[in-house]
């Protein structure tokens, strides 16, 4: 039933065993934890394999269910993906591919929809199923069919699936609405085989969007000026496979230093990319913590009780969404009060009642939350709806006075390898069942 409350598992029951997170109490961390590969990178960089037969070889990829989820989703199309190292994932085809997405795959993540793009270029059709809605609210793919359509794409809908269909795209300006990271991607992957060149004005410009376009550009694409608000892409029809190494997640990191924040410490993030996270450290260090660049990557430590800080979401550069749910994770024991402003996804505030249930005491208005300082959050059963809001209650639940069971922790092992174990390696107590 959904929404009903639980109560806490008795000792030894086997009610909900399988499938949670718990947290007890042990006080700071310390060491050092290796980062991963992006998961919003690799994602795209497998769906960009759709724009040229041969091998390709990924490394630093994460052993996460999303990318379980691409790989079926490449699978499921005519390609063979294999594990071939710890950490590397290889992809081949012989470009004879079926070029559609089903909704059993579309529906487990919607991050699929970023085919779109590349089967449309190389094979001038895609059917891919709509995205329904998610905890974040309604996510409509708009901005995405406007610029394909843009590029000389006709689109269908009928059943729940687009359909879309080009003789052969031809290179325009497009400009986007709003920095859409999905619809800049699905446009970059279609433009880089479009005829003739195509200005992507107002393009996201995350690290993710700057590390597909080198690895389009290591395929033999031309596209110059990503991370920047202006993408240009000189079309070629000549893209071959390569090898590539994955850019390190940021979100995770994120993850990581919003632990040390709530439960004190110090600790360093190896490999992370410290130029990926500006606003992030910038405000982090407005709430106490010291942050600073160190030969493995960022050093990190929380000296005491953080101070509250006020929250703005904004496309990159500004704070990510995605750092949110930790944000507001770490205001709920800070002293004093932060307001929290979601500007992109106005549906991503779920998690605070779950938040409310460990003690924390906040106040949602539209899209703005009141966060108010305690001292200590309480122990309790909880639930995850999404991958950030789940690793976020994990982080909250390093300061509760006692244990806390996060169920559906499967939200979590979509973005994030070996979570409770990497928190054990910095001495918090922490088990996945
Ligand atoms: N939007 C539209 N129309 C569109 C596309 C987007 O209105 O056609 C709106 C969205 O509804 C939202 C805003 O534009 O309000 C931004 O959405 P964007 O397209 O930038 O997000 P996305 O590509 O769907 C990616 C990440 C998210 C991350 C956002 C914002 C992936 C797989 N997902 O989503 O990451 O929150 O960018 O940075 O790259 C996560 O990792 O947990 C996650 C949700």
């Amino acid at each position: 039933m959904g929404g009903a409350i639980r109560a806490p598992t008795p000792p030894g029951s086997i009610l909900g065993a399988v499938d949670r997170i718990v947290v007890r109490p042990a006080g700071p961390l310390e060491g050092t934890v290796a980062i991963g590969g992006a998961k919003n990178s690799v994602l795209k960089l497998l769906a960009a394999t759709c724009l040229a037969p041969g091998r390709y070889v990924l490394r630093n990829v994460p052993r996460i269910t999303d990318v379980d989820c691409m790989a079926d989703l490449l699978r499921s199309m005519g390609m063979v993906v294999e594990w071939s190292a710890p950490g590397e994932l290889t992809v081949s085809h012989d470009g004879e591919l079926v070029p559609e997405a089903p909704y059993e795959l579309v529906e487990r993540m919607r991050a699929s929809i970023v085919v779109l793009g590349p089967l449309l270029a190389r094979y001038g059709e895609a059917r891919v199923a709509m995205p329904g809605g998610d905890d974040f609210g309604h996510r409509p793919i708009d901005m995405h069919v406007k610029a394909l359509e843009e590029l000389g794409a006709s689109f269908t809908s009928a059943h729940g699936y687009v359909e879309a269909r080009v003789a052969n795209l031809k290179g325009t300006r497009l400009l986007l609405e709003f920095p859409s990271v999905g619809a800049t991607e699905n446009a970059l992957m279609a433009a880089v085989l479009a005829e003739g060149e195509t200005v992507i004005d107002n393009a996201a410009r995350e690290p993710e969007i700057q590390d597909l376009a080198a690895f389009l550009n290591r395929m033999g694409a031309s596209v110059v000026g990503a991370g920047s608000s202006t993408i240009t892409v000189t079309g070629t029809d000549e893209l071959g496979a390569v090898e590539h190494e994955v850019i390190p997640d940021r979100v995770e990191a994120a993850t990581f230093l919003a632990a040390v924040g709530v439960a004190g410490g110090e600790i360093t993030l190896q490999g992370a990319r410290p130029d990926h996270m500006d606003m992030l450290v910038q405000k982090l260090g407005q709430m106490g913590m010291r942050i600073s660049p160190d030969s493995e990557g960022l050093w990190a430590m929380a000296p005491g009780r953080l101070r509250s800080t006020d929250v703005s979401t904004l496309p990159y550069p500004g704070l990510a969404t995605d750092y949110k749910p930790l944000l507001v994770s770490m205001l709920t024991t800070s002293n004093g009060v932060g307001i929290v402003t979601e500007n992109l996804f106005h549906g991503r505030f779920r998690y605070i009642a779950e938040l409310e249930r460990m003690g924390a005491d906040i106040r949602v208005e539209g899209h703005h939350a009141v966060v108010r300082g305690v001292e200590h959050l309480s122990g309790a059963p909880v639930r995850c709806h999404d991958i950030r809001a789940g690793a976020a209650l994990v982080v909250a639940a390093l300061k509760a006075d006692s244990e806390t069971s996060i169920a559906d922790a499967h939200h979590i092992d979509r973005g994030y390898e070996r979570f409770a174990e990497k928190l054990r390696g910095l001495g918090a107590d922490v088990t996945r069942s």
